[in-house]
């Protein structure tokens, strides 16, 4: 049995991880060992209540290079900090093991894989017959788009797409959920005594929201001071180059590597360009697409490339009653289906696609792809 070191599981990615794992019993097929960046010799806590076998019951220190060398793969979720801090350490000492990581801090590298196996197996098999052994998750968007658009993409039928996007604030992060609901609560509490009277006046209301949003004490320290409840932020990440952000750039960047193309902004390589806004949802991102093909397709020859994909892609017919009850982050959350939808030709011509599609950032944005993995290594 393969000896699995297991870090970061403690955190939002790592807990959704470990509850994936679990519900696919992947650990009967480990040997799992816990490691802790701050809880080295601590006892290994139940995981959802339950006891994973492991001959090591205590924590190791995941800062403990021998330890970790020992392992025939490591999983980690516990962030960039920590691979660029280790894995060099790691290589560098000879482990010739499988790292398996979510962070983006190696993707770009050349002998990294992006792993996303119903988009991507050949790219992956590939690199594996190679002797790859670095297998990193993609961007959640960038994930979820492929998850949703692998038809169209894996016939080379796409020419480029835009992205407009709708990011959920898991995005951002644990104490990002806590204070959007926190944001949503002082808003409401602001206006109560009006919204409990009929006859008050919506401007009134409005104003006092409005005032809400502007002062001083609103709950918006891990937004970067800025309101998510009732508004936007047009921004997500660091400014890179050409006026993006680095959301923006990993779309382009990572589609490419995805597919084993030519890197973005070289020939070969096909362009993904949008904006990337968060709104607030709790942990499904959004996407409006715009989608050049090659050339005119018929519609409904689209929507059967697009459901016969995978499994998990569902194609929700551009209809209101259906849209409004399947296409969204409240009926998306918690699950693994990538609903697409809204689909349509747009008023600038037969090759232009109008789609809008919805995924869990958590589930196939992030800790599915990598159990996966974990599953082809196993195989
Ligand atoms: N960068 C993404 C976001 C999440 O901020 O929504 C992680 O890929």
């Amino acid at each position: 049995t393969p000896l699995v070191g297991l870090v970061g599981w403690r955190g939002m990615v790592g807990s959704v991880l470990m509850e994936r794992m679990l519900a696919e019993k992947d650990f009967d097929l480990i040997e799992p060992v816990f490691f802790s960046t701050s809880q080295a010799g601590g006892e290994v806590p139940l995981l959802n209540g339950q006891k994973v076998t492991q001959s090591e019951n205590t924590l190791l220190d995941a800062n403990d290079i021998k330890a970790l060398m020992r392992c025939d793969i490591i999983l980690t979720c516990q962030g960039g900090d920590y691979t660029n801090e280790i894995f060099p350490q790691l290589r560098a000492a000879g482990w010739q093991g499988h790292w398996i990581d979510a962070a983006s801090a190696l993707r770009m590298k050349d002998d990294a894989v992006l792993i996303l196996d119903p988009v991507n197996r050949p790219v992956i098999d590939k690199a594996l017959a190679a002797g790859g052994k670095n297998w990193i998750g993609s961007n959640c968007t960038v994930s979820l788009m492929m998850m949703a658009m692998g038809g169209l993409v894996k016939a080379d039928m796409v020419e480029w797409i835009s992205a407009m996007t709708y990011q959920a604030a898991s995005g951002a992060g644990a104490q990002n959920m806590r204070e959007l609901l926190l944001q949503m609560g002082a808003l409401r509490d602001s206006v109560a005594t009006e919204l409990a009277d009929p006859s008050s006046w919506i401007l009134d209301i409005d104003r006092k929201i409005t005032e809400t949003l502007r002062s001083s004490d609103f709950p918006k320290k891990n937004f970067r001071n800025t309101p998510l409840a009732g508004s936007l932020i047009p921004w997500i990440d660091v400014p890179v180059e050409n006026g993006q952000t680095k959301e923006e750039w990993k779309g382009g960047a990572e589609f490419n590597k995805i597919l084993g193309r030519p890197a973005f902004r070289t020939p070969g390589s096909i362009p993904i360009d949008g904006l990337c806004v968060r709104v607030g949802a709790m942990r499904c991102h959004s996407q409006g697409l715009t989608v050049k093909l090659k050339k005119d397709i018929p519609l409904k020859e689209i929507e059967a490339i697009l459901a016969n994909d995978n499994q998990w892609v569902k194609v929700v017919p551009n209809d209101r009653e259906i849209t409004e009850r399947e296409l969204s982050p409240a009926a998306v959350s918690g699950t693994l289906t990538v609903p697409i939808g809204r689909l349509h030709k747009m008023a600038m011509g037969p090759e232009y696609l109008g789609a809008f599609t919805v995924g869990d950032q958590l589930l196939w944005g992030a800790a599915e792809p990598l159990r996966r993995m974990l599953r082809i290594l196993l195989d």
